[in-house]
């Protein structure tokens, strides 16, 4: 790790231990980006300076002498003197001109990294963090371009804030959080997509020309999208070719932006999504963005992956669970959805017991007078005709039988049907005279107002000091529209969404602090809102509402692509499949369940005695593995998506001495051989044995030739394997 500058060529070197970020101030004035790829061990790259390119259009003459704007690759873009680019700044003044030139002033390198007021952000000591200083000098604005880099990670912390130091109000339309500009490679570029219930979905397709979006003004990161963008080489793959990751710690309305431009060269941003966004700075006020994570990875895409996995375990997720086997839970939801009573869950509880769950975790329709969907959010108070003994005697009970015991939340939301809507019908998200857009029968409460959060605050707090509950399911199950707000001015409303994350975000802070050894998932209708900002506050997020395990092959391949599998809300259904009606064996629906968090989502009461007794086998193999899990290197050995029979995952512990392998097969094929599965990340040197049997293997053999994988029978068949790694005596003669 280290960060240089390098005064004689004003050019400043990031380091990481794999990577070098570089960029240096053209003619004094101009910070232009200059490289960003593998490592760079000599210092003298003045040559790369400055990147000219070919003017297409003459552009302003002043400052510098600069006749390329058009194509400069600049560090941060600004809007309004002739870079015609997607930019990263743009500010309205009084005068209502959007014109921003940004000067190179200074810069800072310090040990640490800084706090971003009332945002999530990676953290840790063992940090060292730039700051260059450009200024607008019209306006007086202070940009600030921070970059944070840890000395166990490849990763790259970029944030940048504006501060008015001059005499007038101005207004910011667009300031994200980075930009990278570089010459095009016939790169390729890859995000994630879906909808409710198959979020994720991993979409290849080369760079064009012109700009590709990925987007959300939904007022959360959304099911459609993600704030996440990979570019890689041509043909790179899981071990080879370059990788860029671009992911930004947010929960709300962002834009992932790639353009190619006329002389090829590609330009990355990412940040608040400009779209519905105006941030009034007055004289001596600032504005932080949300911080973006950069990786680049010279040994291909998994090598990437785990750069981010490693990342956001080390230096972004809090909870004192992330290193903690999380009990394995049971929720009702699909197993009653709103039709249970005290009775019932305790049943389920006891039946779960004996397999070997832990907590039994109660969904919605427990307060208020919730029988569907179209009542009572707000009202959160327990339905005595559910639970007469409310939630300290279920609780009780539950933990009476052997299980810990968690409820469903949505504190965001509001029934118009709840006593909370008629007694402060102002408190929901809306344009006064306007009819509220519904969804899912709810409006949404304005998180930013202080008093909404602070009821909110109080009802949680007083609802998990009543009784031992010891994990929460915070879902979020619409969009934010009609934006609007009775305490927001008109000139403000521009602040709107993102006032509303940061609302959110200091409610789970607070939520946090006060409950410390609470395990909070976060969830918006299935996978509405999985991502890093939320990773912050909750060590686990429910990852879909699709717990079809073919299907979720996708959607996990798409996840753990940048997020840990311990991140990864997982959950074992009933076939037929409630989303799509598949049916698949157990078996496989357990081993996709355990790449990531584990659970149940099902009436065990109405299992048979056969599949009862294969749960608690799952379950023993859960706590023997969990770990692996949890802690270790995942490495994506192949992909349904791509050969359309077989999926198939590695994870390798730490120190290497034992690893998983689950292999899930989508479609029988008849064929003469057997696969060859190459492995990866295991000792050369060492033997392996395959537990359960007296199979022993070299890593290198395992690398090189492969495991040998014979064809299961039938569609949807699947196999979770443990290697051991043997005494180090056993290999000898
Ligand atoms: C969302 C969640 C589900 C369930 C329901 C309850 O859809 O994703 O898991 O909690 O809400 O209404």
């Amino acid at each position: 790790m280290g960060i240089v500058y390098q005064e004689k060529s004003e050019i400043f070197q990031i380091h990481t231990t794999n990577t070098t970020y570089m960029m240096g101030v053209y003619a004094g004035v101009h910070l232009q980006h200059l490289y960003y790829g593998r490592k760079l061990t000599d210092p003298n790259c003045a040559y790369l300076f400055p990147r000219k390119e070919t003017p297409a259009v003459l552009h302003s003459m002043k400052r510098g002498g600069v006749d390329f704007f058009g194509t400069m690759p600049f560090e941060y873009p600004a809007f309004g003197t002739g870079d015609f680019r997607g930019t990263a700044l743009t500010v309205r003044s009084q005068g209502g001109h959007r014109i921003c030139s940004l000067a190179y002033e200074g810069y800072k390198i310090t040990d640490g990294k800084p706090r971003i007021p009332g945002l999530p952000a990676t953290f840790g000591d063992n940090a060292q963090t730039l700051e260059v200083f450009l200024r607008e000098e019209a306006l007086n604005l202070k940009v600030i371009l921070r970059y944070s880099v840890f000395d166990d990670s490849d990763a790259i912390l970029r944030s940048t804030t504006v501060v008015n130091e001059g005499q007038e109000k101005v207004y910011l339309e667009n300031v994200l959080s980075a930009c990278i500009d570089m010459p095009n490679e016939s790169y390729e570029l890859t995000t994630l997509h879906g909808t409710w219930a198959r979020e994720r979905n991993m979409v290849k397709r080369p760079v064009m020309p012109g700009k590709f979006t990925v987007d959300s003004v939904a007022g959360r990161t959304s099911h459609e999208n993600h704030p996440f963008m990979m570019v890689t080489s041509p043909g790179a793959t899981q071990k080879q070719g370059d990788a860029y990751g671009i992911n930004l710690v947010y929960s709300g309305n962002f834009l992932a932006q790639a353009e190619l431009g006329h002389l090829d060269n590609l330009r990355l941003t990412i940040g608040v999504n400009p779209e519905g966004f105006e941030w009034p700075l007055s004289p001596g006020e600032r504005f932080d963005t949300p911080e973006a994570v950069l990786v680049y990875s010279a040994e291909g895409i998994g090598s990437m992956t785990r750069t981010f996995h490693n990342l956001y375990r080390n230096h972004l997720i809090r909870s004192p669970y992330l290193h903690r086997e999380r009990p394995i839970l049971i929720n009702n939801w699909e197993a009653t959805y709103f039709d249970f009573n005290e009775e019932k869950l305790v049943a389920i509880a006891r039946e779960a017991k004996s397999v070997g769950i832990e907590m039994l975790v109660m969904d919605d329709g427990w307060f208020g007078h919730r029988n569907n969907d179209e009542s009572s959010l707000g009202d959160w108070f327990v339905n005595p005709e559910k639970l007469p003994g409310g939630l300290k005697q279920l609780a009780e009970r539950i933990n009476g039988e052997g299980l810990k015991f968690g409820i469903w939340l949505e504190p965001e939301m509001v029934s118009p049907d709840s006593e909370l809507y008629r007694k402060h019908p102002d408190w929901a998200i809306q344009v006064p005279g306007r009819e509220i857009t519904m969804g899912r029968h709810q409006y949404v409460l304005d998180l930013t107002r202080q008093e909404v959060c602070d009821y909110l605050f109080d009802s949680i707090a007083s609802i998990l000091h009543s009784a031992n509950i010891e994990y929460v399911k915070w879902d979020m199950n619409r969009s934010l529209t009609d934006i609007g707000s009775a305490g927001l001015d008109s000139v403000c409303m521009g602040q709107f969404y993102h006032r509303y994350v940061l609302g959110l975000y200091s409610l789970q802070e607070r939520l946090v602090q006060e409950f410390p050894d609470l395990l909070l998932e976060n969830c918006a209708g299935g996978g509405g809102r999985f991502d890093p900002g939320m990773l912050y506050y909750s060590p686990q997020i429910w990852t879909s509402d699709n717990m079809d395990p073919i299907q979720r092959l996708l959607i996990q391949e798409g996840t753990a692509l940048v997020y840990p599998l311990s991140t990864m809300g997982a959950h074992v259904c009933v076939a037929n499949n409630h989303c799509n009606g598949r049916v698949t064996p157990l078996h496989t629906r357990a081993h996709v369940a355990m790449a990531g968090t584990f659970g149940y989502e099902l009436d065990i009461t109405k299992m048979s005695q056969e599949e009862r007794t294969q749960c608690a086998q799952f379950n023993a193999k859960h706590h023997q593995y969990s770990h692996i899990n949890r802690e270790g290197d995942y490495y994506r050995i192949a992909s349904a998506r791509e050969n359309g029979v077989y999926d198939c995952w590695q994870v390798v512990g730490r120190g290497q001495t034992e690893f998983l392998l689950t292999y899930v097969q989508v479609r029988f094929e008849s064929r003469s051989k057997r696969l060859q599965l190459r492995l990866e990340g295991l000792q050369a040197d060492a033997l392996y044995r395959l537990s359960g049997t007296e199979q022993v293997y070299s890593g290198d053999a395992l690398m090189k030739a492969g495991y040998p994988m014979d064809m299961l029978w039938g569609d949807n068949n699947s196999v979770l394997l443990h290697f051991e790694k043997l005494p180090e005596e056993a290999g000898k003669e």
